[in-house]
Order: C-alpha cells, then structure tokens, then sequence
C-alpha cells in the first residue's frame, strides 16, 4: 500500500470514527484510526463523562483498543486523527505521552481535519525530551 493509499484508508476509517465519538459536553467530536501491519485497522472516537477528568481522547480510545486486540507497538504503522478544527487537529500531551509509549520512534502521526487535510509526522516530532519506563530505573 503506498502512503496515498495508507492515508485515504485510514481517513475513512477515523471518520467513522468521529460520527461514533461520545461528547455530549464538549460537542467536539473526534475520530482517530490505527493501520497495523497486517493491513488490519482500528478506530475509535472519544467518550466523555460528567465526571469531566474521566473523558478519554480519541487517540487513546483507538490505541487501547489496539492492545486490548493484541496489537503491539511493532505492529503499528500509522495513526491518523480528524477534528473539526479550522487547521489539521493537534493531539493533547497525555495522548502524546501514551502515543509515544505505544506507538514506535518512526511510526506515522497524520493529522487531519474535516476538511481533508493533511500534516505527517513521525511519532517521536510530537514529544521532545518524553518520560519513558526507562526513566523509572535510574
Ligand atoms: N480530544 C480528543 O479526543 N483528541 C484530541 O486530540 C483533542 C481533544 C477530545 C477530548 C474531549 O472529549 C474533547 O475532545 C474536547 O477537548
């Protein structure tokens, strides 16, 4: 699949996403999908709470649902995330935090809007200088 290819997919599938999020409060609706590497992909959306600290991001909600399949790190090749934003949505720093735990150093970050367009970025662009497991044994 070329990156064309890799992206129309997953812009569909995170868009099915974004119609299925749960924002009663916020009414900002977003959809986030995964490629895997054997060409399967997961989607999801985020889902709030009236216990507001308890709303869970989109890019969450698609990779946890990722590893509850089994899925790991090596296995993803891309995320893509939409939002009604004016410009291409910008993840929030926990999503970037678990993202940068989750996904590998080179996987693709694509962030899009409802207007189709596009930014690319490698995984590791969007969290200088991260926490990591590594950091919990020094
Ligand atoms: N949200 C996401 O799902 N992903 C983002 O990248 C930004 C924010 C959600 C959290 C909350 O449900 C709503 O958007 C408003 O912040």
């Amino acid at each position: 699949m070329n990156k064309e290819e890799m992206i129309k997919k997953l812009y569909d599938s995170a868009l099915a996403g974004y119609k299925n999020a749960y924002a009663p409060y916020s009414n900002f609706q977003v959809g986030a999908a995964v490629l895997l590497k054997d060409n399967n992909i997961i989607y999801g959306s985020n889902v709030e709470n009236a216990s507001f600290g308890l709303c869970n991001c989109a890019e969450r909600s698609t990779l946890f649902a990722a590893y509850s399949k089994g899925y790991r790190k090596s296995d993803i090749v891309a995320l893509l995330i939409v939002g009604k934003t004016k410009d291409v949505i910008s993840p929030c720093g926990a999503c970037r935090q678990v993202m940068s735990e989750l996904m590998e150093k080179d996987a693709y970050v694509f962030l899009s809007n409802l207007d189709g367009k596009i930014k690319e970025y490698k995984n590791s662009d969007l969290l200088p200088y991260v926490f990591t497991g590594d950091n919990l044994n020094e």
